[in-house]
């Protein structure tokens, strides 16, 4: 038994998370306690027995929208591509990522999507006006490119069916085709297409924010859970092995949040699996007030929203008596404030127009990370997330003709896919915090709370023996030292090292200056069961430390 009593006050604190720490004016953060100074400390251990986190945590997404199919992963004819048509800079790029997962079509694309015009022959596939972005779709690259292409970068796909102009009909005949064997009408026309093996699609998106008043054949909740019933159910006999996910609010803003996934789960509960959260986020006088320290707080909303959506699923369970609980995908999120505006929305009528085209900068970079620390933080319930997107639409990756440029967000999205495994290590902070504060904000958005200057998540591998801590400074202006002191594991050597960071929080990589955000190396203390990292001011940083 252990009789350390600062080891016994560890093992109290992290049973208690949710409960005690919830009424602390440290807001979302259970395991975090207001210390004072500029060295902060973490402890962390295996305190509580936790399932390895699922890697496609760190999934992206990729619709029908501006360049990111065409011109962005698809561009015959550029010198830079196979015979596919691949861009091959952007296939290694995201393929050297290893992103685990990827969405595809859409977005609002899928719900005026139809799938029949993007398979069998190109010389056959129709040319349409795609109306959800105006733009012009030649259905070149469909279902069976993007399963080509997912294949060669090495992510599972992640479906969507249309649930806006589409059919339940060509909804299950979609997963006819792509996932039953042989022997039927629309599995056969597969094969006919040159894939005898059936795609084996195991994630499923029920529609696209069906609540936005933006989207094609919105639907109310009640009427959309219907529809996601009747189609889940049977996808389920065409293949069991399916995981659908139902739509859930497509943000806190809507008049309809929470009541519409109340709503929606009530009519499909036991026939889904998981459901759907978005957000997209912005240094902006209603969401921040302009304020970097305010927008560096910003994961802390989408970990509200991600526990109200939470409290939601669970409470239709109790309702339906149901012994299934839900898992949450995060299947869209990121920030995206600057092209948002009509000319960034309005394909009007072109083939691959510039839309959505979000130049990233260092505070981006930063509150990316700290949106990557959310999600491993609330992985025992996200089981998915898709950063939105993966090239060219507000994305890490931006192509030209001659290249592929990686933006700020990059970095932290590489480092969390590259270092985190394993599962979430138990760990108490405790930090000096700075208040947050509600007057001239959205009401999403606005509230008195403290913050910590730190945002400190780890996670450990057992396998590899591997340890890898992630830390967001959010202090504007000061270095912050991090004391961590490891229970149960003793790191023995520290691997790497890796901060983003810079003096101008504005700064954003361009094709002519494409290093003015980047990672770089940085100076550790020595590995030990007690040891300290200062982390610069502006940072995102990540540890990695065998064990
Ligand atoms: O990712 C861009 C768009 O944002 C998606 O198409 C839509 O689902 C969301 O509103």
């Amino acid at each position: 038994m252990n009789t350390d009593p600062s080891r016994r006050r560890f093992l109290t604190q992290a049973g208690l998370a949710g409960a005690g720490f919830a009424a602390s004016s440290v807001f979302a953060l259970p395991s975090y306690s207001r210390g004072s100074g500029l060295t902060a400390r973490a402890r962390l251990g295996l305190v509580a027995p936790r399932e390895n986190f699922d890697r496609r945590l760190f999934g992206s997404f990729l619709e029908h929208l501006g360049r990111a199919v065409y011109t962005g992963v698809y561009d015959p004819g550029n010198p830079l591509s196979d015979e596919r048509g691949f861009r091959k800079d952007v296939l290694k790029e995201v393929k050297d990522l290893e992103v685990p997962i990827i969405r595809y079509p859409g977005g609002n694309f899928v719900s005026g999507y139809n799938w029949w015009d993007g398979v069998g022959p190109r010389k056959d596939r129709p040319t349409v006006l795609e109306r959800a972005w105006n733009s012009i779709e030649t259905n070149q690259f469909g279902t069976n490119e993007f399963m080509d292409w997912a294949r060669a970068v090495g992510a599972e796909p992640l479906l969507g069916f249309n649930l806006g102009t589409g059919t339940s009909e060509m909804a299950v005949a979609y997963i006819e085709y792509c996932n039953y064997p042989k022997g039927t009408k629309w599995s056969d026309l597969r094969r006919s297409h040159g894939y005898e093996q059936p795609h084996k699609v195991k994630y499923w998106c029920l529609g696209n924010e069906m609540d936005g008043p933006w989207q094609i054949g919105r639907l109310t909740a009640r009427e959309y859970g219907r529809k996601a019933r009747d189609i889940a159910q049977q996808a389920r006999v065409i293949d069991p092995d399916v995981q659908l996910i139902a739509c859930g609010s497509s943000n806190p803003r809507l008049p309809t949040y929470l009541e519409w996934d109340r709503e929606v789960l009530e009519e499909c509960y036991d026939m889904v699996d998981g459901i759907s959260l978005h957000n997209y986020f912005g240094n902006t006088p209603e969401q921040s007030g302009g304020r970097s320290e305010r927008f560096l707080a910003q994961n802390l909303d989408m970990e509200r929203q991600i526990q109200e959506i939470t409290a939601v699923a669970d409470y239709v369970q109790g309702l339906r008596r149901s012994p299934k609980k839900l898992w949450l995908s995060f299947d869209e999120w990121n920030v995206w404030y600057r092209a948002r505006g009509k000319e960034h929305l309005d394909g009007k009528g072109q083939l691959a127009p510039h839309l959505l085209e979000e130049v990233y900068n260092l505070e981006d970079a930063l509150l990316t990370g700290g949106f990557l620390n959310t999600l491993m933080r609330q992985s025992e319930r996200v089981r998915v997330a898709c950063l939105a997107q993966i090239v060219n639409v507000i994305a890490p990756l931006v192509t030209s003709e001659k290249g592929t440029l990686r933006q700020s967000i990059y970095f932290p999205y590489a480092m969390a896919l590259r270092y985190a495994r394993g599962r979430m290590l138990d760990i108490q902070v405790d930090c000096e915090t700075y208040p947050i504060k509600a007057a001239g904000l959205r009401a999403d958005f606005a509230r008195n709370e403290e913050v910590p200057f730190l945002d400190v998540v780890a996670t450990y591998d057992k396998n590899s023996r591997r340890i890898a801590v992630f830390a967001l400074n959010r202090d504007l202006s000061n270095e912050r030292e991090l004391s961590l002191v490891f229970d149960d594991v003793t790191p023995s050597k520290v691997v790497a090292c890796e901060t983003v960071t810079g003096p101008d929080l504005k700064a954003f990589n361009t094709f002519e200056t494409p290093n003015k955000v980047v990672s770089t190396k940085l100076d550790t203390a020595k590995a030990g069961s007690t040891m300290s990292v200062k982390l610069p001011a502006r940072s995102y940083t990540v540890i990695h430390l065998a064990v």
